[in-house]
C-alpha cells in the first residue's frame, strides 16, 4: 500500500457501536474461518464480569458478513442481561455461524466450530440456538469439553425449559395487569410454535387460557397443534389478532413503531431473543400502556438449564430457579410502575446494579 493512501475506516464496527447498542463495548469477538469445511463464524464474548461467557450458536444465512457480526453483538449482549437477571453466575456470549443450516451443516464444520470454541479455554461456552441442535452439540463436544446443552452427558434441548420461565413471565404479567388467575379466559397469540413456542402452546393450555391463536410459516407445526387441542387456531399474524397477550416466538425485532402502533394486546411476553427493533420501541410499548416483559427475563429458563450443567444442578433446583422468573418480573414491573419508567429501564438498572456491585468486588 502507498504511504499516502487513506487510512481503512476501521472504526465503527465493534469499539464504536456502544450507543447503537446500548451497552458498554464487548470483551473479544472472534473472526473463525475453516477453509476446508468452509465454516465463517464469529464468537461474541460481550461481558465475563459475572462468570465465563455461555450462549448459543446459530446457525443462519446472513445476507452479508456485517449483518452476521451486528447480531452476534446483540444476541451476545443480551445474554450478559439475561445471565444477570437470572441470578446466574455467567457472563454474556455468542456464536454465528454465517450459512444456512440445511446446507452447510457438516461434521467436518462441527468439529472445526468447535476447535475454534476449545482455543477459548473455556471463555466462551457454547449451546444451541436457532439453526443448531442438541445432536450438533453431541458433535462439538468431540473436541471441547466448553459445551452444554447436549444430549450425551448433558441437559439437552433448553426448548420446553425456555417455554416454562415465558409462561411464568407471562403469568406474573397477566396477574399484575388482571389480578389474580389473570390468564384465565383471555387470548394469548404465540408467534413460532419451534421448540419453545409448541411448550408454551401445551402449558397455556394446561393452564386454562380460553383461546390460543398460533402463527408459523412451517405448516406441520401448527397442524401439530390443532390436531390435538381444540382451543388452538392457526392464524397468519397474531399481530392482526386481536389478542390480549403476544408472545414472539420465532426472530426477534418484530417489536417496531408500526407494529406497537397498532398492536391490540395490553402485554408483550415471549421466547424471542432481541424484540424491540430499536431501544426507542420502549418508549412506545410504555406510552401505549403496553406491558412488555423485557426479552431476557421472559426467556431465561433455558439458559438456567444449560448453565446448571456448570454447577450439577439438580432437575428440582433448576425448576425452582425457572419459576422464580415470575417474581423477577413482578418486581421489574412493579418498580417500573413505581418509577414512571419503561420496564425496559427497570430490568436494565436490576442488571446494571449486579454487574457494579460485581465489579466493585473483584477491584477490592
Ligand atoms: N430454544 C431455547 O431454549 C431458547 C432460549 C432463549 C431464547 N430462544 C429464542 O426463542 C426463539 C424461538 O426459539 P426456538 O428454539 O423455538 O426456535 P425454533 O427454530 O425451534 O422455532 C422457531 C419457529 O418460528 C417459526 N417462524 C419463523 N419465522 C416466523 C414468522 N415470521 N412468524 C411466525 N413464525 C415464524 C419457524 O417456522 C419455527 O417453527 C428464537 O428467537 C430463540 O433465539 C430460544
Amino acid at each position: 500500500m502507498s504511504a499516502n493512501a487513506a487510512p481503512a475506516r476501521l472504526d465503527g464496527l465493534v469499539f464504536d457501536r456502544t450507543d447503537e447498542l446500548g451497552a458498554a463495548a464487548h470483551e473479544q469477538v472472534v473472526f473463525c474461518h475453516d477453509r476446508a469445511s468452509g465454516l465463517k463464524a464469529i464468537i461474541a464474548i460481550h461481558d465475563t464480569t459475572l462468570g465465563p461467557a455461555l450462549g448459543g450458536t446459530r446457525i443462519y444465512p446472513y445476507a452479508s458478513e456485517a449483518e452476521a457480526l451486528t447480531d452476534v453483538l446483540r444476541l451476545a449482549q443480551g445474554m450478559t442481561y439475561k445471565a444477570a437477571a437470572a441470578g446466574m453466575d455467567l457472563g454474556g456470549g455468542k456464536a454465528v455461524i454465517i450459512g444456512d443450516p440445511e446446507r452447510i451443516k457438516s461434521r467436518e464444520l462441527l468439529l472445526a466450530y468447535g476447535r475454534f470454541v476449545d482455543t477459548l479455554g473455556g471463555r466462551y461456552i457454547t449451546a444451541a440456538d436457532v439453526g443448531s441442535t442438541a445432536d450438533d452439540l453431541d458433535v462439538v463436544a468431540e473436541v471441547t469439553r466448553h459445551v452444554v446443552g447436549k444430549n450425551a452427558g448433558g441437559s439437552g434441548d433448553s426448548g420446553y425449559s425456555t417455554a416454562y420461565g415465558v409462561f411464568s413471565a407471562m403469568r406474573a404479567a397477566a396477574e399484575h395487569r388482571y389480578g389474580e388467575d389473570g390468564l384465565a379466559g383471555r387470548t394469548v397469540g404465540v408467534e413460532g410454535v419451534g421448540k419453545v413456542g409448541s411448550r408454551l402452546v401445551a402449558l397455556l393450555s394446561s393452564a386454562g387460557v380460553e383461546r390460543i391463536l398460533v402463527a408459523d410459516p412451517h405448516q406441520p407445526a401448527l397442524d401439530a397443534l390443532t390436531s390435538t387441542l381444540a382451543h388452538v387456531r392457526a392464524v397468519p399474524s397474531v399481530l392482526d389478532e386481536d389478542v390480549d397477550v403476544y408472545a414472539p416466538c420465532a426472530l426477534g425485532a418484530t417489536l417496531t413503531a408500526a407494529t406497537v402502533r397498532d398492536m391490540k394486546a395490553a402485554i408483550v411476553c415471549g421466547g424471542a431473543n432481541n424484540q424491540l427493533a430499536t431501544h426507542e420501541v420502549a418508549d412506545e410499548l410504555h406510552a401505549r400502556g403496553i406491558l412488555w416483559v423485557p426479552d431476557y427475563v421472559a426467556n431465561a429458563g433455558g439458559l438456567v438449564q444449560v448453565g446448571g450443567e456448570l454447577v450439577d444442578a439438580t432437575r428440582e433446583e433448576v425448576e425452582a430457579k425457572i419459576a422464580r422468573i415470575a417474581d423477577t418480573t413482578t418486581e421489574i414491573l412493579v418498580h417500573a410502575e413505581e418509577l414512571g419508567v419503561t420496564t425496559s429501564a427497570a430490568a436494565d438498572a436490576v442488571v446494571e446494579q449486579r454487574l457494579a456491585a460485581r465489579r466493585a468486588e473483584l477491584a477490592r
